[in-house]
């Protein structure tokens, strides 16, 4: 069982960090292969919509994004972390997010699909506010990710009300919850679909 973890925030030890090594930790309790991804590490250029992809699936820009796009069509559970930013995600998941149109266009343009079946993508996003709106926009972008990359949108931990560094130690049960998420999706329990109503949570 692969578990590929996405850190999105461009905060080190942030709140959306703690919460996803909290869900690292409860997947490799379990024996899983877990591998961390930090997007601000990388040098992950914009899409710069020139629609290469459209014509063999990949994308010619050369930078750190190449190294990703096997690792997101390998692993069982795809979990991506970001702070909320303009009830959005972050920059830097927004960037590698629109590069994965490559895999988009592998799908739907070119219909040479990869694996898909009972693959399993996992949000776990942080905002400082509480209203209820707060996660819609950053659902429906993780929504359409995880389907360019063909895997079920199984589960999700939505964090509200923390803001500065270490908010989230203050908040014992949703760094539980997200550690037992991490244990059962590891363990190939099979969740979801997640009701997709963006206003819904
Ligand atoms: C550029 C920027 C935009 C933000 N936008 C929002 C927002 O729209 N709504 C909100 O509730 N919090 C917003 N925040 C606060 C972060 O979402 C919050 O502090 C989060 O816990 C940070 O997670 P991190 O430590 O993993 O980066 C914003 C913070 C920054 C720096």
């Amino acid at each position: 069982m692969k578990v590929l973890g996405i850190f999105g925030s461009p905060r080190r030890q942030g709140n959306s960090d703690t919460l996803m090594k909290a869900f690292l930790q409860g997947a490799a309790e379990t024996g899983a292969l877990v591998e961390e991804v930090f997007l601000r590490d990388l040098k992950i250029s914009p899409c710069l919509e020139i629609y290469h992809c459209f014509k063999d699936g990949t994308c010619p820009i050369k930078d750190e994004m190449r190294g990703l796009y096997d690792k997101l069509v390998e692993a069982d559970v795809v979990a991506l972390g970001s702070p909320v930013f303009f009830y959005s995600l972050s920059a830097q998941a927004k960037a590698m997010i629109d590069r994965t149109q490559a895999l988009w266009a592998r799908r739907y343009v070119i219909k040479d699909d990869f694996p898909g079946g009972n693959r399993q993508g996992v949000l776990l996003c942080t905002g400082a506010t509480k209203g209820r709106l707060l996660f819609v926009g950053s659902r429906l972008v993780a929504k359409y990710f995880f389907d360019a990359i063909n895997v079920r949108y199984a589960a999700e931990v939505l964090v509200r009300g923390v803001d500065e560094k270490g908010a989230i130690d203050e908040r014992p049960e949703v760094l539980e919850q997200a550690r037992d998420l991490g244990r059962r999706l590891a363990q190939g329990e099979v969740m979801g679909p997640i009701k997709m109503d963006p206003l819904a949570v």
